[in-house]
């Protein structure tokens, strides 16, 4: 079945249109730190209300647990959507009641509205299916019709994102359907060769991933605290860098299906080792399989691929039509290891083909680091959700508006 999209909605002027959106925003000190979730928002929202909806935002930020915490409130995203649309965006610092309700009510057309954050309601990620039902019943009596466009969470089965999707007439954003436009060009018939780059700090979080990808790809790079599982798996020593002992004999396994595959899995060859975990620790390049040899002996700590590695994995993304990357491959917070993960970010920037930049994370990265969206092919918004997608999982969050695989 094919995905139902805005058109699918008819005419919405003076209609209220909830807009699920994925406004999860790093935040420091109550300040965004990347907006890239809320820009990515605005074809959609601006569609809505030049058509002359009344719009109501929802989203989620953070993982607050079900309680009203400050520091996860809407509030300062709510401020941050006006000065991007360049209109004035209400905010009401309930999510469902009275007050929403008479906020909403008071809506004109072409207005738009922010809810206080879902997830402040226990009922939002309610494991129990009868429970966010009775949320997205109350969600949904506030709108006439709704677009979900938060790419980043429709793997989750959420109220907002799932039962929501069936209480009323429904359909995806533009967002969504870009999203899905650039995962399809990743899976289905890649144009070759297709090189794969995964980082960030555990494998345990990327075992989906490998798994359903070796068999795709021709290149799967590995950096990150990742590695030196890896590393482990090939019998090398690797100091108090990160190391997921659990995982060594799934790794090995890996690295044997990848040579019966003809996949290349390049693992590092040299790797920063500093004497802590900390942005002014002392640090030097060593050769992968000697991490104990450095002047911190068993002591050393990895925090970043070595430059011979970040110059191999470059020329491997340049030289390739298809590039998936997510998760840096150092500290990258730490501008003493951030050289790995701009060296690769540099590199997407020159991919002939397609160069996707997957995830909340990476994609904040590498707007830390001083790149920008338009230097990429794409930058998802979704970090769990672009993954799960690669790993061919089924996604609540599509399937509620007709997408199937
Ligand atoms: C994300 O940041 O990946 C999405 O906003 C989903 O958030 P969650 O992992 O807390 O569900």
């Amino acid at each position: 079945m094919a995905l139902r999209t805005l058109a699918d909605l008819g005419d919405l002027a003076g209609k209220r249109v909830i807009v699920r959106c994925d406004l999860n925003v790093p935040l420091q000190d109550g300040a965004i730190t990347d907006d890239g979730r809320i820009r990515a928002s605005l074809s959609t929202l601006t569609q809505l209300l030049d058509a002359g909806a009344r719009v109501i935002v929802i989203s989620h930020l953070g993982r607050p647990d079900g309680e009203r915490k400050d520091e996860f409130s809407l509030r300062p995203v709510a401020t941050r959507l006006g000065e991007l649309l360049d209109r004035p965006v209400g905010f009401v610092p309930t999510t469902i009641g009275d007050a929403t309700t008479a906020a909403v009510d008071q809506l004109a057309d072409g207005e738009v509205l922010v809810l206080e954050n879902l997830r402040f309601n226990p009922e939002e990620t309610a494991k129990d299916a009868e429970t966010r039902q009775g949320f997205a019943d109350k969600l949904a009596a506030l709108g006439d019709a709704f677009v979900s466009d938060g790419f980043g969470v429709v793997h989750r089965r959420q109220a907002s994102v799932f039962e929501l999707a069936a209480a009323l007439p429904s359909a995806a954003g533009l967002l969504i359907e870009r999203e899905l436009d650039v995962l399809q060009r990743l899976t289905t018939n890649p144009e070759r060769p297709y090189t794969v780059v995964l980082g960030g700090s555990k494998v345990s979080d990327k075992l989906g991933v490998i798994e359903h990808l070796l068999p795709q790809v021709n290149t799967l790079c590995i950096g990150g605290g990742m590695l030196f599982t890896f590393l482990a798996a090939q019998g090398h020593h690797v100091a108090k860098s990160l190391l997921e002992h659990d995982q060594i004999d799934t790794v090995r396994g890996y690295l044997e299906r990848a040579d019966e595959l003809g996949v290349t899995i390049d693992l590092p060859t040299d790797v920063v080792v500093a004497s802590a975990f900390a942005a002014d620790a002392s640090h030097e390049v060593v050769p992968a399989d000697a991490i104990e040899e450095s002047s911190f002996g068993a002591n050393g700590i990895g925090l970043d691929i070595g430059p011979e590695t970040a110059a191999r994995f470059a020329a491997a993304i340049r030289a390739s039509n298809t590039v998936f990357w997510n998760g840096p491959m150092g500290v990258f917070e730490f501008e003493a290891f951030a050289a790995g993960t701009r060296v690769v970010a540099d590199a997407l920037t020159e991919v002939p083909g397609l160069g996707v930049v997957g995830g909340g994370d990476s994609a904040a990265a590498v707007r830390s680091l001083g790149f920008r969206d338009d230097q990429f092919g794409h930058i998802s918004t979704g970090g769990g959700a672009s993954l799960e997608f690669l790993e061919g999982k089924p996604l609540p969050g599509l399937e509620a508006l007709g997408w199937s695989k």
